[in-house]
């Protein structure tokens, strides 16, 4: 039993370094450090001011890379400003700051249903200042938000802490049947799913192949590598991008076993160690869902974040996990030739694209991601 714990850290420890994605739950207690997931506990509970209240739910908003990139100012009497942090970017893997946007869309619907849980509606006026009109978001607002009285709730808002980004492999002896994706679908034709054995086989080595091609370009995966923190003081430090936390890290870092060159250096163990994992993850997936959208302004990637928030509860509501796998979309040359392939395979034609694409199946149950604390994320 203790060795098969110890294994499923090993695992998770490689898993993470490689997937370029966290996961929590492994952070073993270790004296005087506490794991950063105080948001979640205090959510709705540290504030009584509406907006407050508000926006602590919303910082439990999915987002790329856990970087937390929103910022806001309290305005008046009822009203918010929301910034964009520009240092918290991905400029390697999201050049034109296309999947931020898509968090600060999964921030903005989030906050919408907080604020209607508590009896406002927050109307949300998007790039106030106008639209930025380079290839990056710029440093004037992204959205202006008004709390007036009034408002219906929404019942997924219930799934808010259940929610998850689930970055482990899954039951493979567990199918995601059809009436489990048309309820997660709804009524929305941009969400769109698979199940079929031959579809998913496909999905599975190409999601697989656009992995190794992020880690095979130096750059892409060295801005991952820089994102990694590296045992639990690393993580309280830092609680946001990739969460290398649990007591075998902090042993490893300590020892010298697990460090930012070490990972980067593809001769290493730690490097190496990090791809049969991941593999595990891919090759569980046993359905997909994707949100569409018929162009790519900015208005596009807000409305795809409000889907994927929506879904992403919807899941929670089901029992299903979701896991985001976004490397085959990101807009560099070398995905190219993997991001058209699977535009063909989906018969999805430019303008229109894929915005996000998860696997889904049944996994276990994870612990909440790192966040920083509110206070952190209102300027004054
Ligand atoms: C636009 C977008 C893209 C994402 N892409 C990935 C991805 O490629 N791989 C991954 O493991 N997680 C991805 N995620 C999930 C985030 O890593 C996750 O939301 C974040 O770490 C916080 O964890 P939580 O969702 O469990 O709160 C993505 C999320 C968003 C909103």
């Amino acid at each position: 039993m203790k060795r098969r714990k110890f294994l499923k850290i090993m695992g998770a420890t490689s898993i993470v370094v490689a997937a370029g994605g966290g996961t929590a739950g492994y952070f073993l207690s270790e004296p005087g450090v506490d794991y950063p997931d105080e948001p979640w506990h205090t959510a709705g509970s540290l504030y009584q001011e509406p907006r407050m209240r508000a926006l602590s739910y919303a910082i439990l908003a999915p987002n790329p890379h856990n970087r937390q990139p929103w910022l806001v100012r309290l305005d008046g009497q009822m009203g918010i400003t929301l910034y964009c942090q520009l240092d918290r970017r991905l400029p390697e893997t999201d050049p034109y700051d296309r999947q931020i946007m898509i968090g600060l869309g999964c921030f903005g619907e989030l906050l919408r249903m907080a604020a209607a849980e508590d009896g406002y509606d927050a109307r949300i006026k998007w790039f106030p200042a106008g639209m930025p009109d380079g290839k990056r978001l710029n440093d004037l607002p992204v959205a202006q938000i008004e709390f007036i009285k009034g408002s219906t709730p929404d019942p997924l808002f219930k799934q808010v802490l259940n929610r998850r980004s689930t970055k482990e492999p899954f039951d493979t002896s567990r199918q995601v049947d059809e009436s489990t994706l048309a309820a997660l679908k709804g009524n929305d034709r941009n969400i769109q799913t698979a199940n079929d054995t031959q579809l998913v086989a496909k999905l599975r080595d190409l999601t697989m192949d656009a992995f190794m091609v992020e880690i095979e370009t130096a750059r892409t995966y060295k801005e991952s590598i820089d994102l990694m923190r590296i045992g639990n003081k690393a993580v309280a430090a830092n609680p946001d991008g990739i969460d290398l936390g649990g007591g075998f890290f902090s042993i490893m870092k300590n020892l010298g076993f697990t460090t930012h060159e070490k990972l980067a250096d593809p001769n290493s163990i730690a490097y190496k160690q990090g791809i049969p994992p991941f593999r595990d993850i891919m090759y569980s997936s046993m359905a997909y869902s994707w949100i569409t959208s018929s162009g790519n302004t900015r208005m596009d990637q807000v409305k795809v974040g409000a889907k994927y928030l929506i879904s992403n509860l919807k899941a929670a509501e089901l029992g299903l996990s979701m896991h985001p796998i976004s490397q085959a979309l990101q807009e560099y040359p070398e995905m190219l030739a993997l991001y058209r392939e699977l535009h063909e395979l989906m018969a999805i034609k430019s303008p229109g694209r894929i915005q996000m694409l998860a696997r889904l199946g049944y996994g276990p149950q994870v612990g909440f991601s790192p966040r920083w604390p509110l206070k952190t994320r209102v300027q004054s």
